[in-house]
């Protein structure tokens, strides 16, 4: 009997919802050749604790309120990460600032998906910004993580238009539909060895990306 190559190991991060994990869920043996081994969440109420037990995903709550200092929370998650052996982790809508080390530890590993076309808008209310800015365009970006909040290497970019009659909740839907195309893309990337960080910039088949990422118009072709 031939015995299966093991897959590459995921653990994601979340705080809240989870859709974007659901996104992930959903592609994985068919888009996506990993297993996910562990959903982290730093809030033991966030909704997407459920979606991953509820694909049999093992889960974990570490409670940043529980924690004195940001180090003593990271040092928690580097020891559970470390306890599965990640190849990958995921932040998929992990609202927590995460300390140099422990990003320094993953570096070329570690994943964010943020709703503005970075380097536009890094740190919170996005769509309100861009609206305020009367931003034509908006959309989304898939980034490896580096120290520097929301800076990282883009892998992918996601636009759409924003629309006059636009609030921020309408336009953070029209993104977040984005949101779950691209980031399983680059997820399967990474797993299928394609994708790769390299000093300030991502690589995907040894190709230097374009600065913005590469950039996804709908329906689903990349440039
Ligand atoms: C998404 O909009 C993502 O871009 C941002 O946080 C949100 C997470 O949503 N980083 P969900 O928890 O995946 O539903």
């Amino acid at each position: 009997m031939i015995e299966e190559a093991p897959k590459p190991k995921v653990v994601v991060l979340i705080s809240g919802n989870g859709s974007n994990l659901q996104a992930l869920i959903d592609n994985l043996g068919t888009e996506i050749p990993a297993d996910i081994v562990c959903v982290i969440s730093n809030r033991p109420d966030a909704a997407g604790l459920d979606r991953a037990k509820n694909a049999s995903i093992h889960t974990r709550v570490i409670d940043h309120a529980d924690f004195e200092q940001r180090e003593l929370f990271d040092a928690a998650l580097i020891r559970e990460i470390d306890k599965h052996a990640a190849d990958l982790i995921v932040l998929a809508g992990f609202m927590r600032i995460l300390s140099n080390d422990f990003v320094r530890r993953y570096q070329g590993r570690l994943l964010n998906i943020h709703p503005s076309l970075l380097p536009k808008y890094p740190g919170l209310s996005t769509h309100q910004r861009a609206l305020d800015a009367k931003d034509k365009k908006h959309g989304v970006t898939v980034h490896f993580v580096i120290p520097e909040l929301d800076a990282g290497p883009n892998i992918i970019q996601a636009e759409v238009p924003v629309l006059k009659q636009d609030d921020a909740e309408s336009l953070a839907n029209r993104v977040q539909k984005q949101e779950y195309v691209i980031y399983p893309i680059a997820v399967k990337w990474f797993v299928e060895g394609r994708l790769q960080l390299h000093g300030d910039r991502a690589l995907l088949d040894q190709e230097v990306l374009p600065e913005s990422g590469l950039y996804l118009d709908s329906p689903h072709t990349l440039h």
